[in-house]
């Protein structure tokens, strides 16, 4: 059984580094988010934040729609997920990024990058290629620090006391973060919207997510396969997935080789391959290790908590295991959106999160689509209709 398992990764490992490249004759590939975002007739800010542990973060605006000069007291914070930026919500065009339909809706957009990705790759100290001590931070941090620096700029730049916030994945993650760390944040927030909500991951499916809580004891062994500091998976630990992912066909040849989907998987009906040389271009963006690793121990312990330092949690938490989140601290309004095919926000575990926030679970909705996946609330050619149309109608709400 394992010989035989054994020998199509083998002839997979072969055929996912043999697939042809995408076609890269395509422009939008070759522009920036702000240079997309110009391109399609939207004004575009470029704004730069510095946290208190000195990185440097960029967030991109787009203030105001294409047929009005004002910008709106409307204003919306957009979270990308792991190995997500900003470019995320923009770059499948203007008919369907969130960010463009956000701006034509009548709100302010702004969109954040979190530390360690490919546009807040910078610190006023450390050098993200030459000091590991850069990335030395879980999603942990970016939703204690990060998020917290970008709202506050945010509200300084706008002039309003509270905003919109609208994450995917990770952005839930660090929103959870946030305002159970920080709960001052929690009345900045007028509402919440949790798209593939993770907080729990134990009932989470992903393969790889599973290999590395499996592998997260032998910890040396694993970060051979997908780098200590930064999280660089090699060639060799992608073609493991094949037997699950590396299938015939034009789609998945092309997506076998990234790292984004190797984690989350996709349906082959919601990709749109049009958008593959641009979707190359800007993800996977980077991140740290240490943010796979946090939930890996979460799949392995049930719990959501911060990091485990093993045997240095004593000094740095004055226990031997680490505080969990308080859900109970959260009280912005929160709205969860999930999907029967998603690998990395499993429903029972959506619903228990929805259990611990008590009544700032102001709804969670099931997504219609039963092979809606965790990528398609980004690039799913259905999104708008089915996911984006009724955020933005709740969001009028509140
Ligand atoms: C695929 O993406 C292209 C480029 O944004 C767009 O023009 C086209 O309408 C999309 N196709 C579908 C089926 O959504
Ligand atoms: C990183 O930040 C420093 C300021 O601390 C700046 O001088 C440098 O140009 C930045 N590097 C990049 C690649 O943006």
């Amino acid at each position: 059984m394992l010989l035989l398992k054994a020998i199509p990764s083998v002839f997979l490992l072969v055929y996912c580094s043999a697939a042809p490249a995408a076609p890269s004759d395509d422009d939008d590939a070759h522009l920036t988010v702000p240079e997309l975002i110009t391109k399609y007739g939207y004004p575009v800010e470029v704004h730069q934040v510095t946290t208190t542990d000195g990185y440097i973060l960029t967030l991109h605006r787009i203030p105001h729609g294409k047929n009005t000069d004002k910008v709106s007291n409307r204003v919306v914070f957009l979270m990308h997920g792991l190995l997500c930026s900003s470019a995320d919500w923009i770059f499948t065009g203007p008919d369907h990024g969130l960010g463009y339909l956000l701006a034509d809706e009548g709100y302010d957009v702004w969109m954040g990058n979190a530390r360690g990705n490919h546009q807040s790759r910078n610190h006023t100290r450390l050098n993200p290629d030459k000091d590991p001590e850069f990335w030395q931070f879980s999603w942990h941090e970016i939703g204690a620090v990060d998020v917290p620096a970008m709202i506050d700029h945010v509200l300084e730049v706008t002039g309003e006391e509270s905003l919109y916030h609208i994450g995917h994945s990770q952005g839930t993650t660090t929103f959870y973060v946030m305002t159970s760390m920080r709960p001052e944040y929690n009345s900045k927030i007028k509402a919440h919207f949790s798209l593939a909500p993770v907080g729990y991951t134990n009932h989470m499916t992903s393969p790889l997510m599973h290999i590395l809580a499996f592998w997260s004891g032998p910890l040396e062994l694993l970060f051979k396969l997908i780098g200590v500091n930064e999280f660089l998976p090699t060639n060799e630990f992608l073609a493991l997935m094949g037997d699950t992912f590396c299938r015939d066909g034009d789609i998945t040849q092309f997506l076998c080789s990234n790292a984004l989907f190797a984690i989350c998987g996709f349906s082959p009906k919601e990709m749109n391959a049009t958008l593959f040389p641009v979707l190359t271009a800007h993800t996977p963006a980077g991140s740290s290790t240490r943010q796979l690793v946090h939930y890996a121990q979460g799949i392995n312990t049930g719990t959501f908590r911060q990091f485990d330092f093993g045997l240095k949690n004593l000094e740095i938490y004055g226990t031997f295991t680490p505080p969990a989140y308080d859900l109970k601290l959260i009280t912005a309004p929160i709205y969860l959106f999930y999907s029967h095919n998603d690998w990395m926000a499993a429903e029972r575990d959506v619903i228990r999160l929805c259990n611990g926030l008590g009544d700032s679970c102001k709804g969670k909705f099931l997504v219609s689509d039963n092979s809606f996946n965790h990528l398609d609330y980004l690039y799913g050619i259905s999104a708008p209709k089915i996911v984006y149309e009724r955020v933005i109608s709740l969001m009028a709400r509140h």
